[in-house]
């Protein structure tokens, strides 16, 4: 039996171009695993009405971790006009596989690397080396939400300055959830050695949710006096790690501003097809690229694989593969530098698999 059981589940349009490139790389590295499909997607809430069938859930609870390419989602109003005819008007109601995979399994940790490579023809500038730490199952995304909003929350004191008419989404953020992100960014950057940690927060207009992050900050930051402990609030912060990306070193953040600077560091490095992200548990990860399906190169073998390449490498680091991780490190890093096959973003024309194949080569064997 492999000791690794992984859950691989490519999901739609270049999800499963990607994944069909990092099997190349996994196989190039024997890792001593297997690779277990799972169904997950747009296509399966087409059929079945559910984008995450109960038949994947139990998958990923008897699998060590997983490997995800990229989903399609679609909103409410176009999601029941593709459902099968028979399927329609029986309430079934889209939500995002992904995040429901990251609230049911408690994946807290979002870990986002962000480094130019040398050699990339996209680095905004050289050297760039950020992690980003977001939160990943409260804040924004927590799904509490009405519209129209209920009668009795009009009695609530401070609601009635709210018309009632409004739509209303609840920005949840625990004690608890602030405290294992932040802890989990500390963390990296002691065994990692890093600098410094930047919390990111609007914690004066936002007082009561983004003040409890910042806070929780402020008390952990006293336990790793090692390390530099800074915070800036979200807007200015997009400017500044513009201006002085080199002043950033690892982020951390609640769900949405996370979601949000981690977008705006990935395309310093690279856009798209160089964000990689692992979202990680107490005794399960799953390890995706940042992009989307972009259907019009679905199946087309065109976009770069190196972020899923990416997520791969941080997925052997968590399964305690530290010299697996470190080959395929070096030979990412090679073949960018090199800078002989490049796919169409870099530009260059080789396909997603000859990129896969070039980072495979490298590693020998
Ligand atoms: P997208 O990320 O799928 O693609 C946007 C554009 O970025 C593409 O058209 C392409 O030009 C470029 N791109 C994306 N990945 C690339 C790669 N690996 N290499 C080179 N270029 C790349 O975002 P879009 O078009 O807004 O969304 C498409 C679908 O994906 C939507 O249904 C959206 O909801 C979904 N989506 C799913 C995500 C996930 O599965 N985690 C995340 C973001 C969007
Ligand atoms: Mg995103």
């Amino acid at each position: 039996m492999a000791k690794y059981r992984i859950a691989w589940l490519p999901g739609d349009g270049i999800g499963k171009d990607v994944l069909d490139a990092t099997k190349i790389v996994l196989e190039r590295l024997k890792l001593d695993a297997e690779y277990i499909p799972g169904d997950i997607g747009w296509e399966f809430w087409c059929k079945e009405g559910d984008p995450l069938p109960e038949r994947t859930i139990q998958l990923v609870k008897n699998t060590d971790c997983a490997m995800f390419g990229a989903i399609t989602s679609k909103p409410s109003t176009v999601a029941d006009t593709e459902l099968l005819p028979e399927l329609r008007g029986k309430g079934y109601v889209y939500r995002s596989p992904i995040v429901r995979i990251r609230q049911e399994f408690d994946l807290y940790i979002c870990k986002r690397p962000c480094r130019a490579y040398q050699g990339n023809p996209l680095n905004y500038k050289e050297n760039i080396d950020i992690v980003v730490f977001r939160e990943n199952t409260e804040d924004l995304y927590a799904g509490v939400e009405f519209y129209p909003v209920p009668e009795e929350f009009f009695r609530i004191k401070g609601m009635e300055r709210v018309p009632k008419d409004a739509a209303i989404s609840l920005k949840v953020n625990t004690p608890k959830g602030c405290e294992r992100i932040i802890r989990a960014a500390f963390e990296f950057a002691r065994t990692n050695n890093r600098k410094k940690v930047t919390c990111v927060h609007k914690a004066n207009v936002v007082r009561a949710t983004d003040g409890l992050f910042l806070k929780i900050f402020n008390e952990i930051a006293k336990e790793y006096p090692g390390l530099e402990a800074d915070n800036a609030n979200v807007d200015s912060l997009c400017q500044w790690l513009l201006k002085r990306p080199f002043n950033y070193d690892v982020l951390v953040a609640p769900n949405l501003y996370g979601d949000i600077i981690s977008d705006l560091c990935a395309q310093m490095v690279g856009g798209l097809g160089f964000g990689a992200s692992a979202n990680i548990g107490d005794d399960y990860a799953l390890f995706e690229p940042t992009h989307g399906s972009a259907p019009k190169y679905a199946g087309m073998y065109k976009v770069n694989p190196i972020a899923t390449i990416i997520a791969a490498r941080m997925m052997l680091e968590w399964l305690g593969e530290e010299g697996l991780a470190q080959s395929l490190e070096k030979a990412v890093e090679s073949v960018i530098r090199e800078g002989k096959v490049r796919t169409y973003d870099m530009g260059g024309n080789a396909t997603t698999l000859e990129m896969a194949q070039a980072i495979a080569d490298k590693i020998g064997g």
